[in-house]
Formats: C-alpha cells, structure tokens, sequence
C-alpha cells in the first residue's frame, strides 16, 4: 500500500515535472501520445493531427497573421480574442455606433460586417523537407554564403512543391536551421465580424490587469468565414457563402476541476528556450533593463498628461497600451528569470554538456561550442545594448525621432534607389502621416523627448556616442529642437514634403529635429549595425550546432522547437500557483470577482448595466457552476504571444476556453519555463456563452453550436 503510493507520487511528480514545450501536431504521436495520455487525454495524436480524416487542427487556423482562432460550427463561425479582433471591431466604429464601447452583435448573417485585408489561414499538411532544404549547402565555406542558398532553395520550393492552385507552401525552420518543415496552407479573405462584447468585458482591467491573475476579463469576438461556391478561398463577395468546416469544435459546459488535463493549440510566435547563460545574462541584466527604463520614463510622462486630459488620454490610450504590454512584460520576466535563477540552471546545463561532449569522443565537433558563445556574447553586448537603446528610444517611443527617421529612409531611398523611387515613398509618407498627427500631441512627446535623449546620452556605450549629444544638456536641446522644428504640426511635415527631391531635402537637412536624428542614425548604421549583424550571424550559427548537439547528445530530454509562428500543441494541467511568500493563487475566477472590481465609469473597470442586472438576478442559464459563472481559470500550458484566441481543450478535444495571457511571475517562460511558476490564462467558455446568450441575447449563435451539457441528474 504504501509502496504503490510511493510509487504513485513519484510518477506523478515525474510527470509534472516534465511539462512544457510547444509540439509539433504532425509528430505528436512519437514524442508525446502516450505522456498526453498519461496525464489524461482521452483521444489520439491522430485525432488531432491526420492528412487522412478530419482533425482538430482542421478547426485551428491562424488569424490575421498573428494571432489564433477556432471554428465552433458548421456554418465557418470562428472564436478569438477581443484583442486580437479589436482593430476590425474598431474600424466598423463610429461615435454614433461605438462598437468598442457598446459591443456588436449580428442576429443574421445580412448584418456581419466585411473587413478589408482580414484573413485566416488553414493548415492543410506539414510535410519534412529538410534535405531539399539543405541540398547544396554542405560545401559552402561561409555562413554567409549558405544561408543564402538556403533562401534560395526555399523560395524555389515553395514554388515548385506540389499543391492546388488555391493553395500556397511555405517552409519554415525548426531548431534553429537544424530542420525544415513544409506547411501547405489556404487563407481564406473573406472573413466577417459577428460579435463582440463591449469593451468593459472584452478588455476589462485593461492594462491594469494585464498580465496578471487573478483575471475577469471576457476577452473574446467572433468572425465568421466566408468561401466561393466551392468552399474555396476567396476575396469578399455578397456572393459568397459560409465555410464549411472539415472540422469544428464541440463546446463543453461540463466544467473542470484543478488537475483536469488541458491542451492548447495555436501559433505561438517566438522563444529563444536553448540560449546559452551568457546570452540570457545579458537578457537580464543588460537588456531588459535598459529597454524597461526608455519605456518607464516614457510611460510616466504619457500616464502624467492622459491622467489630467480627457483628450489626450484619448488620442494616447492605445500607442500606451501597446508600449505598456511588452514593458511590463520584461519586468516580470526579469523577475522570474532571476527568482528561478535561469542562469545557474543553464551554467549547469552547460557543464553538464561539455562532459557529454568529451565522452562522446565529440570534441571535434562540439567541444568550441560553449567557449564561442562566451566570446561571441561578450563580444557583442556593447553593440546589442546600442542597438536596443536605438530602437526603443528612435523607433519605439519618441515620436519626434520616429518621423524624422521616416524622412531619413527617404533620403536614404534617393541615394540608393533614385528618383522614382524617392516621389513614391514621399507620397506615400505625406498621405500616410495623416492619421498620425490626429493623435498626437507635441506637448506630451517634447516631454518624453526630454527624457529619452538623456537615457539614451546616459546608457549608450561611450564609443557609439555621437559628439553632438557629448555633454548633453536635454532641456536645452529639447526647447531649440521643438522650438523651431517643422515636425510636431501636420501642415509643417507635409510642406517639407513639398517641392523636387534636392529642394526637399536640404528643407529636411535644415530641420532641428531632423539633424539630430541623422546624427544618431548615421552613427548607428555606421558603427552599430555592421558590426552587430556580423557577431549576430556567428551566434546564429553557433547556436544551430548547439541545438544539433543537444539533439544528439541529450536524446532522452523533451526537446520541443522554439516557437516560430506555426501551429504547435501545448498541453498540462488547470492548476493554481504560489508566486510569493504566503500567497496561493486559486486556478479559477467568478463573475463575483468582476464584482469585487467594479469601478463605476472607471476606463478599466466599469461593468456594463446589463451584467450588473443579471449578475444581481442570478441569471445565469445552463451555464453556472455551483451558482456562480465561472470568468477565467489557468493552467501550466506552455504558451506565448500568438497563442492569443488559441481553443483550450479538454481530454476529448472539447472547447473549454479562450487562451488570452500569461500570468505575470512566469513570462520568462519564453526563455526558460518552469512548471511551478509559468500559467497560461484562459477565459472560461462557459463565460463566453453566457454572454452571448444571457447579455447579448444572440440565439441566433447560440443555436448554431454544438454544446455538450452535463448529463441531467435522475
Ligand atoms: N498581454 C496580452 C498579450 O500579449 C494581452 C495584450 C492586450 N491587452 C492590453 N491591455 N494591452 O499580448
Ligand atoms: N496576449 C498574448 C497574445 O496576444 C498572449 C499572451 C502571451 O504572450 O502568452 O498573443
């Protein structure tokens, strides 16, 4: 008795151990079936992925490109984010119909709305085709040189490979150029908007509770995709008629509990989870330090003026969001790395690596591998923080520089590319910049502007420093820059676009603000980035005969494939989590808790009339448990941005959520996860019915589902 509980613990703990990684659909059933079953999944590896029947990933298509959908029925009705469908569900926006503030919802499919440049792509077969991808290489001297024939192999087969006149290839590399998969894919464009809740559900706790858990937010809309009379991709046409699926989804209310086994799939877009110690050193104490203090001291001057002007915080709430999301992003994951001490774990690894390789009798091979990261890493971080700085500060956040480096590409396009080319980027530019100057405020960038010049004085390596900003004094150069500059007013930008190439450009040449942007630029691209690409290529190629090794060295470790935008199978348990000392996160959150942070008219917590009313009712249909509506709940999925809209599944390949975040202390999964601490965030389907059904009364969608309900008590 005691032994097989012994033995049960430790299987237990072997197991959860073990979770993690983003899989490949096609090759699950070597690598994964049987530990899926293990922790409890009831179908099979080709139940979710077969070229010969209909599977799951037949119902999981990419959407817009970046984020993840699902098909939830017959007639090609998909799910995703409100995040993810907030543009589109913007665009439909005016002040007398707010779709973001008052939510949409289509009773009939007359009244879905097209959205121009929308589409989904559907996953068709993924085949290998890593030695065609190679062929020629093995000769070639430089990296160079074969990264250049590889390109070139791969837009020949991508051309060349078989497929249907509607359909497309696209090969990808996984383990950093040690394999090559084929995707044939179709995206449909035709793609409509159904429904969406308001943002006071979709988006509730905004940016406060962002990457947080405890959550409540319903962050969900649904699309509809529309095909030709052949079921095949077309643009939109009122002619054409809904998807049909080769498979959707079944929705499950039947509810979980802690430890139920949960599966995501969708397209996760980048982790770097086999980077040396030193580079992961140089994430965290380089790095993500400096890009979180451009940022900080961007966003607390932004914060400063949106907090006392209605206005500005209008024309602002969204450039904010966007910026706040990855910087509170990398303050938690600095924060994990170091509490999970990352780079301890890592050195270990290593040490660990450089005996297998002297035991293999590999040193030929291997045995430079780890000494050539310390120097390549060393080597490069001047020219990394450098060009991080530029790229947070230039590009990133004062938007004074990011014009002026728009008008310095445009220069840079006459040098190189002539005339022609130059009229059509000034046109361009001067339409374009239209919809920028409506939201912006050259009072709230002057001060960030201030600001940034001096973190950017401050932190970049002196050797890059370009004289002008020596000795810099930021409130001076900050009042003769927007004192006299021509970039804060549309008018102003448009007439320096005004005129013959050579008139225009001595116009910008004379520009404040545009001369200390081509000092900070031209001393980049001169003293920055060649460098830095060289020493990058090296750690590019390093890092491939790393990921080789470790394949072949470690062949008993659960090796997964960075993540690289293509469609992976993650799976764990729901479970809670301990981020601190004395605190114990639960796995689930109720309605009560939207409640509880109730801010009347608050931007981030306001609860519409409406789910206050049913709330106080308790109207809550078939979809309560326990005589609450359940809102969201984690698990210890291994997930990344673009899992965003990913289906959460039950054993039985059921839909039970919405995956939407991560929790805060565990973002460094990207890096390193670690099963204690890293929990994707999902929204409880039954929430979203609810809604659906309960506040948007859309029966109509209701009715097209396929909703499996607990078995009713005799
Ligand atoms: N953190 C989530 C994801 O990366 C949601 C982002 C959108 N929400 C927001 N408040 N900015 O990307
Ligand atoms: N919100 C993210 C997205 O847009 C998903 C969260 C994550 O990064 O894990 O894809």
């Amino acid at each position: 008795m005691k032994f097989l509980k012994l033995l049960i613990l430790f299987v237990f703990t072997q197991v959860s151990a073990q979770q993690g990684g983003m899989w490949i659909p096609s090759l699950l059933k070597g690598m994964n079936e049987s530990e899926m079953k293990k922790l409890g999944m009831k179908i099979s590896a080709e139940d979710i992925y077969s070229v010969n029947k209909s599977s799951l990933k037949d119902a999981v298509p990419q959407f817009d490109g970046g984020c993840t959908a699902e098909v939830i029925s017959d007639k090609g009705l998909i799910l995703t984010n409100h995040h993810c469908g907030f543009d589109n569900i913007q665009s439909h926006s005016t002040v007398e119909n707010d779709y973001l503030t008052n939510g949409f919802w289509a009773y009939k499919m007359e009244e879905e709305l097209p959205n121009k440049d929308l589409y989904v792509t559907f996953i068709i077969r993924i085949e290998d085709v890593t030695t065609k991808v190679l062929e020629g290489t093995g000769t070639l001297a430089t990296e160079a040189e074969k990264q250049k024939k590889i390109q070139e192999n791969i837009s020949f087969l991508n051309k060349t490979l078989p497929k249907e006149a509607w359909q497309e290839n696209n090969i990808r590399t996984f383990y950093d150029g040690n394999q090559y998969l084929l995707f044939v894919i179709e995206n449909y464009k035709d793609v409509r908007l159904v429904g969406a809740p308001p943002s006071s559900i979709g988006k509730f706790g905004s940016d406060t509770d962002n990457w947080v858990w405890p959550r409540h937010t319903g962050d969900f809309s649904l699309f509809r995709i529309y095909a030709d009379k052949n079921n095949r991709p077309a643009e939109y046409s009122k002619d054409n008629v809904p998807y049909k699926p080769k498979h959707f989804l079944p929705i499950s209310i039947n509810g979980i509990k802690e430890n139920d086994f949960t599966m995501v799939m969708g397209y996760p877009g980048r982790t770097q989870e086999y980077l040396p110690s030193m580079a992961v050193d140089q994430i965290v104490n380089t790095l993500n330090p400096v890009k979180i203090e451009v940022r900080d001291a961007a966003l607390k001057v932004q914060d400063g003026f949106m907090r006392k002007d209605n206005a500005i915080k209008i024309q602002y709430a969204s450039k904010y969001a966007a910026v706040a999301n990855y910087w509170k992003k990398w303050i938690g994951e600095t924060k994990g790395l170091k509490k999970s001490n990352a780079i301890t774990v890592k050195q270990k690894f290593e040490v660990a690596f450089k005996e297998k390789v002297i035991l293999a009798g590999k040193q030929a091979e291997y045995g430079n591998i780890i000494s050539d990261f310390e120097k390549n890493y060393s080597e490069i971080k001047d020219f990394a923080l450098a060009r991080d700085l530029f790229s947070e500060v230039v590009l990133r956040n004062s938007e004074l520089l990011q014009n002026s480096y728009r008008l310095y590409q445009l220069e840079q396009i006459l040098k190189n590319k002539g005339e022609q080319a130059f009229t059509d980027r000034k046109n361009n530019l001067s339409n374009g910049i239209v919809d920028f100057y409506k939201d912006y405020n050259a009072m709230v960038d002057k001060n960030v502007f201030e600001q940034l010049i001096a973190i950017y004085a401050k932190r970049i390596p002196s050797q890059f420093l370009p004289n002008e900003l020596n000795n810099l004094n930021a409130y001076q150069l900050t009042n003769d820059i927007y004192n006299n500059t021509k970039l804060i007013k549309l008018e102003d930008f448009r007439s320096l676009l005004e005129g013959d190439s050579k008139t225009v450009i001595e116009k910008i040449n004379a520009d404040k603000g545009y001369q200390i942007l081509k000092v900070m630029a031209d001393a980049y691209t001169k003293n920055v980035l060649p460098k830095y690409d060289e020493l990058n290529l090296k750690n590019i190629a390093t890092q491939r005969t790393y990921m080789k090794a470790i394949l072949e060295l470690f062949p008993n470790n659960r090796i997964f494939p960075d993540a690289n935008s293509t469609l992976r199978v993650t799976y764990g348990k729901v479970k809670g989590y301990k981020p601190n000392d004395a605190i114990t996160f639960e796995p689930f959150t109720y309605l009560d808790g939207v409640m509880e942070k109730y801010v009347p008219g608050d931007y981030e917590f306001d609860v519409p009339k409406k789910l206050i009313d049913l709330y106080n009712s308790k109207d809550y249909g078939v979809y309560a448990s326990k005589g609450k509506i359940p809102v969201a709940f984690i698990a210890t999925n291994h997930t990344t941005g673009g899992n965003s809209g990913s289906p959460a599944l039950d054993a039985k390949g059921n839909l039970i959520g919405l995956n939407f975040d991560r929790v805060w202390e565990g973002t460094m999964s990207d890096i390193y996860y670690s099963p204690e601490i890293c929990r994707n965030i999902m929204v409880d389907i039954r929430y979203v019915l609810f809604i659906i059904d309960k506040f948007a009364e859309a029966n109509n969608l209701i009715n097209e589902l396929k909703i499996i309900a607990p078995k009713k008590k005799m």
